[in-house]
């Protein structure tokens, strides 16, 4: 063996083949450390029996915690002819271990068939940790609603990859996702929009669109919310829900026109671009706002709550004489000053419940924002520069690199129908992250305007997922050597039935 020939993805810090390898049968012991739960629990998962003694001492397999000489969320995994050891760093140290045994196996394990024993593991000795603590992915579910079953299998994936955040876009113009006790309009009207623009929506005039006359919607339950919470969980992924606000809220104003300036129809919006209808921030707005946070704060746990503040066109604050009046009596000069008030508005509710606000990088555009808040820099070098300069944590989301609604090939016409843009696998592997104290890590966004469906959704993240998580959890990669393991790696993904964009040949 090489150490290439293991095809890990993403490519562990250190590798060392070796020659023998592990036999495991129904008969194997395996003793699981009572810190390593959840390492055990993926044990079971993979090959489908519980640990089966208590003394790690004379096991077989042991997984095992000991922070001595690894980093954190770090592990060291032997496989040799007597033993499979994985030693964890912590909890997530172990599982991660778990993970990198998981692409060792046979892919008839991932695929859940039938085992037939014995299976022969590899030996090999890696020891291996991530370089940044936020290895994230954005799902939109507003723009189009995706099952629960999907962000369930959607979370087995990151985990497979050792990805550990899920953003969720709970909320946009197109539809809000996420009930709200005290507001039943929000998800009985707002969940649901009445047809969707056919094809491609450039800013034409509203009389050159066609719509596909399909109602479109769903939302989920704050059961369903919080099984999504534990599933993650248990996989040491956090769920960062985002509530977008105070633009991108047509369809909570569309179900509490009260929230609005009273300038445009209130209807949940049925074509993509941005809506110019945005919150009025008058005091009962934002208490609607604080509201709805403290259901998002009882159903996730995550220490970061996303409020977006992206794209928030001045036109209706500047033509309502009701904002107008409200910035004279708050002494804000101007509509940059106004979203930056309530950005500090948010931040410091945010606070009082420990929690820390995380914003798209507008939040920066009128001024210095609340200590602990984090910023996601999506349009371009200048943002990435602007939010490391401010301070402020950042995790890096930039548009050319990662966005994955982009298209992966030049030959649109061969694609199914995208937002636009070029990143195609080897863009989102060269995606460097820049040395600083201040970046938590980064993130891959899938914005669901034209991936209407899982399975478009699966293609257009798989293999540009692989990429990303072999460049955030070790940077630094060459792309051949990713490319190579990627073309083993698809059989893994095959055993998943995951349906990605077929590698060029
Ligand atoms: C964004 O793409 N509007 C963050």
């Amino acid at each position: 063996m090489t150490a290439a020939s293991y095809a890990l993805i993403p490519e562990p810090v250190r590798i060392q083949p070796r020659t023998d390898s592990f036999t495991l049968t129904p008969d194997t012991t395996v003793a699981v450390d009572p810190g390593a739960g959840r390492a055990g629990a993926a044990w079971q998962r993979l090959v489908g029996h519980a640990p089966n003694t208590a003394t790690t001492a004379g096991a077989d397999v042991r997984i095992t915690i000991d922070p001595a000489g690894l980093p954190a969320h770090g592990y060291r995994l032997t496989v040799d002819c007597d033993h499979i050891q994985v030693v964890g760093a912590d909890s997530a140290g172990a599982f991660y271990g778990v993970q990198t045994l998981a692409q060792l196996m046979p892919t008839s394990l991932l695929a859940d068939e039938r085992r037939s024993w014995p299976v022969h593991v590899p030996g090999v000795r890696i020891v291996d940790h991530p370089r940044v603590s936020w290895r994230g992915v954005m799902l939109d579910v507003a723009r189009h609603f995706m099952p629960k079953e999907f962000v369930l299998r959607l979370l087995d994936l990151l985990a497979l990859h050792k990805l550990n955040v899920l953003h969720l876009h709970l909320t946009d113009d197109q539809g809000w996702r996420i009930e709200i006790p005290g507001y039943p309009r929000l998800t009985e009207i707002g969940a649901w929009r009445p047809e969707t623009v056919i094809g491609h929506d450039t800013a034409l005039e509203e009389w050159d669109l066609r719509y596909d006359g399909q109602p479109h919607g769903g939302f989920y339950t704050a059961a369903e919310l919080r099984e999504i919470v534990a599933y993650a969980a248990d996989r040491f992924i956090t769920v960062v829900p985002e509530v977008d606000m105070p633009g991108h809220m047509q369809a909570a104003i569309a179900a509490y026109p009260e929230l609005g300036n009273g300038l445009a129809k209130p209807e949940v919006r049925r074509r993509w671009n941005v809506s110019t209808q945005v919150l009025n921030l008058t005091e009962p707005t934002v208490r609607f706002c604080l509201d709805v946070l403290d259901e998002v704060l009882r159903i996730f746990p995550s220490e970061f709550i996303h409020c977006g503040g992206d794209e928030v066109p001045r036109d209706e604050w500047r033509a309502s004489f009701a904002v107008q009046e409200r910035m004279r009596t708050l002494g804000l000069s101007d509509e940059d000053a106004l979203q930056t008030w309530f950005t500090g508005r948010i931040a410091d509710f945010l606070a009082e419940s420990g929690r820390r606000l995380v914003g798209w990088d507008e939040i920066l555009a009128a001024g210095p924002v609340p200590k602990g808040t984090v910023v996601m820099p999506w349009r371009g070098g200048q943002a990435v520069d602007a939010a490391l300069r401010s301070g402020s944590d950042v995790v890096l989301t930039p548009a050319e690199h990662l966005y994955l609604n982009y298209n992966q090939s030049m030959d649109v016409h061969a694609e199914p129908l995208a937002i636009g843009g070029y990143v195609p696998l080897e863009t989102v592997h060269a995606f460097d992250l820049p040395a600083s104290g201040h970046v938590l890590g980064a993130q891959a966004q899938l914005w669901t305007e034209y991936i209407n469906s899982p399975g478009l959704a699966e293609y257009m993240l798989f293999p540009r997922l692989c990429a990303f998580a072999d460049t955030v959890w070790r940077p630094g990669g060459a792309y051949p050597d990713f490319l190579r393991s990627l073309r083993v790696h698809v059989t893994r993904l095959d055993a998943l039935g995951v349906g990605y964009r077929p590698l060029d040949t």
